[in-house]
């Protein structure tokens, strides 16, 4: 039987889209139980439902607080039986008491080259800063922002004339590859998580 995973997304989804793509290309070898967004609008939610995936909708702003918005997620992804949570354009930050319930369970992917431009707008820091290289981190998530052991990472890079665009648009063509090639790592149950780093066995 296919391991389930939970997706959670807040907008345009297009990595969703590659982990829907390589299931149906034979390259990943999981079942996408739900589709969970934090906005109504998101066209992730479209994408799900082409690809006749379960979604679920839990916004902020019909919550009490923080906490029943983290509930209601974790709710939503073990009614669909999900075994591992894939943030994949999740704007928000979890909480200890999200992470917690999920602990080694959840992974993120982030488009830049940890430890380097942490948090929000990744590929203008790059681009501001001057560095020559930049790509995409697979990480797991823990209690930081960020911060979580690193599964894997694809490197791009940045050329002189580039703006955070042009930078954002190379650094996903290697997300679309570097998400499902984690996941799939972790469905084969090759990863190991000692300390701050992930093996990946043979
Ligand atoms: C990606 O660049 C991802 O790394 C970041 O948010 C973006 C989401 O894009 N966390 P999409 O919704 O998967 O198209």
């Amino acid at each position: 039987m296919r391991k389930k995973i939970g997706v959670v997304v807040s907008g345009r989804g297009s990595n969703l889209q590659s982990i829907i793509d390589h299931i149906a290309e034979g390259k990943l070898q999981v079942e996408v139980a739900v589709v969970v967004s934090d906005h109504k609008d998101a066209f992730a939610l479209e994408r799900a439902a082409k690809a006749g995936i379960a979604t679920a909708v839990v916004e902020r702003k019909g919550c009490r607080d923080k906490e029943e918005f983290e509930d209601k997620i974790d709710e939503a992804l073990r009614n669909a039986g999900a075994e591992l949570v894939v943030l994949a354009g999740f704007m928000r930050i979890l909480t200890g008491h999200f992470i917690s319930r999920w602990e080694h369970k959840i992974i993120n992917i982030h488009p830049a080259l940890l430890p380097s431009f942490k948090g929000l707008d990744a590929q203008g820091q790059a681009v501001d800063y001057g560095v020559k290289v930049s790509g995409c981190t697979v990480h797991f998530v823990d209690e930081g922002t960020d911060t979580g052991p690193i599964i894997l990472q694809k490197v791009v890079p940045v050329l002189d004339d580039d703006t955070e665009e042009s930078l954002a648009e190379r650094i996903l063509k290697e997300e679309h590859k570097a998400l499902p090639e984690a996941v799939q790592l972790w469905a084969e149950g090759r990863l190991s998580i000692r300390g701050r780093k992930v093996y990946i066995g043979k």
